[in-house]
């Protein structure tokens, strides 16, 4: 049986587009529901576009616990069984998490467990290193934290800026995140490494 998956988004989608062209063939995921807290998410027409039926759960104006709860409800009406959060910029509650313990996945433009938060880009040029990355990993209620199920390193480059560096990691984000959900899917422990060139 193909498990049931929904992408949460916020924004643009690009990392869900590729999860859900992923999902083809023999692949043991099936993208069921894409998910938007935003409903000028550019994402909703994508997924449309690809056949993926689409949800708007707004969070503004109301309190988090009844904007979860009707995600909550979202999803198990659509029997969903894996959350992959793609770009999506609410922080879930505990609650939430203990609910959908080990079943939802989340893609973070760091090298977890360095550089939580925003401006990730920004605070991999400040620390001087010479790599940066992205990770996915599984959520647990600490904000990007939980069990690193791949990552993808870039090197960081004379005269890199945010948005340069963002613009080199993202397609090694849409590399690692359907590698790794395969892998999630298929049960493999190994951890998924990609390394840009
Ligand atoms: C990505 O950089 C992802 O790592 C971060 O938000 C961005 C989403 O981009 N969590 P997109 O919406 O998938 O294009």
């Amino acid at each position: 049986m193909r498990r049931r998956v929904a992408i949460l988004i916020s924004g643009s989608g690009s990392n869900m587009v590729r999860l859900i062209e992923s999902m083809a063939g023999d692949h043991p995921g099936v993208a069921a529901l894409a998910v938007s807290n935003n409903p000028e998410a550019a994402g909703l027409t994508k997924a449309e576009a690809l056949g993926v039926p689409v949800a708007i759960v707004s969070h503004k104006g109301r309190p988090k616990a009844e904007f979860e709860a009707e995600l909550d409800a979202v999803l198990r009406d659509a029997r969903i069984e894996v959350i992959c959060l793609a770009g999506f910029m609410r922080v879930l509650s505990a609650g939430f998490v203990a609910r959908w313990t080990g079943k939802i996945l989340n893609i973070h433009p760091s090298l977890l467990p360095l550089f939580k938060g925003l401006d990730t880009h920004a605070q991999a040029l400040a620390s001087g290193m010479a790599v940066h990355g992205c990770t996915v990993h599984l959520v647990t209620p600490a904000l990007d934290d939980g069990p690193i199920l791949g990552q993808a390193v870039i090197p960081i480059r004379r005269g890199d800026t945010p948005d340069r560096l963002a613009a080199r990691l993202l397609p090694l984000e849409h590399r690692l995140y359907p590698a790794v959900l395969r892998g999630f899917l298929e049960g493999v422990a190994e951890k998924t490494v990609i390394l840009e060139g």
